[in-house]
Formats: structure tokens, C-alpha cells, sequence
């Protein structure tokens, strides 16, 4: 059994392998204690901040339910904090740190998250950088361990813009857990080389296999698990969409691609997608460019194929599973 108590969760290259499978085997045993309606208030009277710089709707929900399920309280932070405007992030951390037990940032740069841990004397939670978004993994993996039975040697293909949050953290993920990993998109969207070589030497000791493709085709030949993001990410300035419609229409996910796969292939996304008009911004969106669906479509989504609620329901399981360990 892993100890990570008093450790920040701020990056998946921060753990070993080990910790990492840990960390989904904890969730899975706290999911079942939950399913069964056995109680676990194992952090009974403690108390943490959740600093939201960027919206959120499963990340800010899976805190406030685990805290709740851990027995603690918690407190939503956003615009109308003075965190990053009247109050540096060195403050802010060592501010919070004296009032709470751990401390959830969501925001821009890996940086600033870095920067509070730095500071604060509690955990730190990464709840998504522009770099990073290490939890949403943690609920990935469980999701396909609990699909396929195990991770090592899965054959998992990401679509789309490679060198943002998802791509990278999903590749560091495949490398330290053995997973075979390919990255299809224009080489442009490949993520960082400095990155790269650092999963290639993890992977070497894993097993893994990481490649990129700018054939998406080819890309998802023997592909287990198919998974996408949004095309323009949360914080992307307007002016972005049309380059990148431009540029990844052709990894768009839709029933000639997922039938291109290997047979028992399933369609995975962090969520929210830009399936159909049913939103706000996707009917602005669609629209403006004349397009049904972005990066996945409709049919592919609701499809049986597609276990994307599944996962969303894993990112409150895993984050108490980080709490739960770190705390
Ligand atoms: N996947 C994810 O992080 O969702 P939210 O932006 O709703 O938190
Ligand atoms: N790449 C997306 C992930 C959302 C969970 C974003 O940063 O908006």
C-alpha cells in the first residue's frame, strides 16, 4: 500500500506507476463502499478550498461530493475572490493553508498551481492546468480497468489537439501505466518534445508503446479505447476556431472511424463535447461554422460504443480516492 499523506497531487510524472494504480484501486474500493452505502467519513471534520479560475461542472462536483462522502466541508471559490487580482498566489496559499486542510486549484498555468503548493503547508490538488489535468486520468483509467479488466498493453489513440491538458496528461498516463499510446493530429498538434522524450523513457521501463500518426485511419487500426476533447479548449481565445476546424476535422470521431477499430473499441471523452446544438455555445458554434457536431458526432456519442458517462461518474470516485490518500 502506497502512503502519499501530505503529498500534492499536482502531476501524474510526480508519481511511480505504483502510486498511480493505487490511487484506482482506492477509488474502486470507495466506489463499491459507496454503492453498498457503507460509510467512509475518514477525513470527519476537515475542510478544503476549491479555487476555481476556469468553470467546471464535473471537477467542482466530484470535491464537493467527495468531501461531503469523506465527512468534510468545503467552500467554492471564484470570481469574487481576491485570489491572482488583489492577492498573490504565495499569500492566498499560505492564507488558506492556516483554515484549511487541502486546497483544490483549478486555472491557467501549471505554474501557478506549482506555485501554491510551494507555498501552502496542506495538499494541493491539480483540478486542471493548460498543461495538466491529472485527475481526469486517474477517472479514465478506472473507467477502462473496470471495461476492459485490466490497463497494461490497451491500445488507446487520442484524436485531436495533442500538446494541450488532455493529451499530454493521457500520454504521461499510457507511459507510466503501460498502456500502448498514439496521438493523431497534424504534427502541429503533437505535444512538446521535451515531454515526449520524457514518456518515451517511462515507457521504456513500462512497456508502453507511444507513437504519433497523422493518419487518423492508420491511427486507429487495433485501437481499444478512441478518445477526444474539444477542439478549442476552456480560456482559447474566439479567433482559434476556424484554424482548428480547419486543421482537425479529419480526426473528427464518427462511425466510419470507430469502425475502423479493433472490434471491441470504446469511445471515451473528458467531456463536455461538442456532439449536436444542444448548448448554448455549440449551437453558436455550430452555426457560425455550419457544422452538425466538432470533435465527436452525435451518432458516435450516444452510440453503445460510448461509455463517456461511465467515466464522468469515476471523476468524484477518484478524486476522494486523492483526497482520501493525500489528506
Ligand atoms: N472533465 C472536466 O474536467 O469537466 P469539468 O470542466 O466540467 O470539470
Ligand atoms: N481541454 C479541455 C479539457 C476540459 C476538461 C479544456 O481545457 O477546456
Amino acid at each position: 500500500m502506497a502512503d502519499l499523506k501530505g503529498r500534492d497531487f499536482l502531476k501524474l510524472l510526480d508519481f511511480t506507476s505504483e502510486e498511480i494504480g493505487y490511487l484506482i484501486d482506492l477509488a474502486a474500493d470507495l466506489k463499491a463502499k459507496k454503492k453498498a452505502g457503507i460509510p467512509h467519513r475518514i477525513h470527519e471534520g476537515k475542510n478544503i478550498a476549491l479555487i476555481f479560475e476556469k468553470t467546471s461542472t464535473r471537477t467542482r462536483c466530484s470535491f464537493e461530493v467527495a468531501a461531503s462522502d469523506l465527512g468534510m466541508g468545503s467552500t467554492y471559490l471564484a470570481e469574487g475572490s481576491q485570489i491572482g487580482k488583489k492577492e498573490s498566489i504565495a499569500d492566498t496559499a499560505r492564507v488558506l493553508a492556516g483554515m484549511y486542510d487541502g486546497i483544490e486549484y483549478r486555472g491557467f498555468g501549471q505554474a501557478v498551481v506549482e506555485e501554491l503548493a510551494k507555498y501552502s503547508k496542506v495538499p494541493v490538488w491539480n483540478g486542471l492546468t493548460n498543461e495538466f489535468h491529472p485527475t481526469q486520468i486517474l477517472a479514465d483509467f478506472l473507467t477502462i480497468k473496470e471495461h476492459f479488466g485490466y490497463l497494461k498493453g490497451i491500445n488507446f489513440v487520442y484524436m485531436g489537439d495533442a500538446r494541450y491538458n488532455m493529451g499530454n496528461s493521457l500520454m504521461v498516463g499510457c507511459a507510466k501505466m503501460g498502456l500502448n499510446f498514439t496521438a493523431a493530429a497534424p504534427k502541429k498538434y503533437f505535444p512538446d518534445q521535451a515531454l515526449v522524450d520524457e514518456c518515451l523513457e517511462i515507457a521504456s521501463q513500462t512497456g508502453s508503446v507511444i507513437r504519433f500518426c497523422e493518419d487518423p485511419f492508420e491511427a486507429v487500426k487495433d485501437a481499444n479505447v478512441i478518445y477526444t476533447d474539444v477542439w478549442v479548449s476552456m480560456g482559447e481565445p474566439i479567433e482559434v476556431w476556424q484554424e482548428r476546424i480547419d486543421d482537425l476535422a479529419p480526426y473528427q470521431v464518427n462511425k466510419a472511424l470507430m469502425d475502423a477499430a479493433a472490434e471491441n473499441v470504446v469511445f471515451m471523452h473528458c467531456l463536455p463535447a461538442y456532439h449536436d446544438h444542444k448548448t448554448a455555445v455549440g449551437k453558436e458554434m455550430g452555426e457560425k461554422f455550419g457544422r452538425e457536431a466538432m470533435e465527436v458526432t452525435d451518432e458516435v456519442f450516444e452510440s453503445e460504443k460510448s461509455i463517456v458517462f461511465e467515466e464522468a461518474e469515476n471523476r468524484m470516485h477518484t478524486i476522494k480516492a486523492v483526497m482520501a490518500a493525500t489528506l
